[in-house]
């Protein structure tokens, strides 16, 4: 039997002033599994996850979630699919609302979805904190008391909040010190296999990719160059950009 794919990018094309930046992009997720998309800076890691998030819908070729399109003309319809696959984002100093309360922060997808009354969405704030392990007392700081593995983790719980089928972290640890980046790695590990939500992880780093994911995903200039389970891509790999990007790493 078929493993069920989750999302399938099919044929995705995009060009930014007439430049390609993704180049028929053809890319499945399983449900359940870790997918990694590895490939330098500027290669279109981060406009082909805007593209499965909905951020960004100029693009040619079709992006399905559970079989269905995700491109949809009105902004409803738009807010009801992408709550299913949440972002991620690299920075959280410049994702989270500087003048808000972590608390706040937090409810926001809820509430601009105005789903839930205020207690609801509060019981929904403090289940969050624990499964993210932050303390209660979080909810009435703001993000700069916090530090940068902190705010990682309440970017992840702002993900989590909607309760997505799939999590897209886009360099979530790349600013993150070696000892922070394990513990935010552990986290996604644990909201995999605790609640099955599937994950596409963005990284330029091969080794993190390695270790997190079932399966990684080789982007260069716009295109995935191979795909393939982790342990062929890492070692066996079959193009010589995986093999610079691996050589670089032992170096
Ligand atoms: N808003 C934008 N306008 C014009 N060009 C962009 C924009 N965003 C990204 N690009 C270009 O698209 C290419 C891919 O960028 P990006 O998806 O951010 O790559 P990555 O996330 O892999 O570093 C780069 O050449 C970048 O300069
Ligand atoms: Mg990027």
């Amino acid at each position: 039997m078929e493993k069920e794919k989750i999302l399938e990018v099919i044929n995705v094309n995009k060009l930014y002033r007439n430049k390609p930046v993704l180049h028929d992009i053809n890319l499945f997720l399983v449900k359940g599994e870790i997918l990694g998309l590895v490939g330098e800076s500027g290669c279109g890691k981060t406009t082909l996850s805007r593209c499965i998030t909905g951020l960004i819908t100029d693009y040619t070729g079709e992006i399905t979630f559970n079989g269905h399109p995700i491109k949809q003309k009105n902004l409803k319809q738009i807010r009801q699919n992408t709550a299913h696959i949440q972002m991620v984002f690299q920075d959280p100093y410049s994702s989270l609302n500087p003048k808000k309360t972590i608390g706040w922060i937090l409810e926001e997808g809820l509430r601009v979805r105005k789903q839930g009354t205020s207690d609801d969405r509060k019981k929904r704030v403090i289940e969050i904190l624990e499964l993210v392990a932050l303390p209660i007392d979080v909810i009435s700081r703001y993000p700069h008391e916090l530090s940068g593995g902190q705010r990682q983790r309440v970017s992840i719980g702002c993900a989590l909040m909607l309760n997505p089928e799939i999590i897209i972290a886009d360099e979530s640890v790349s600013s993150l010190d070696v000892s922070i980046q394990a513990q935010i790695l552990n986290l996604l590990i644990k909201i995999n296999k605790e609640l099955g939500i599937s994950i596409i992880f963005i990284s330029h780093d091969l080794n993190v990719v390695y270790y997190l994911c079932d399966r990684i995903a080789v982007m260069n200039g716009g295109k995935i160059i191979e795909c393939n389970i982790a342990d062929k891509i890492y070692n066996n790999p079959q193009h010589h950009y995986t093999k610079s990007l691996l050589d670089s790493i032992l170096i």
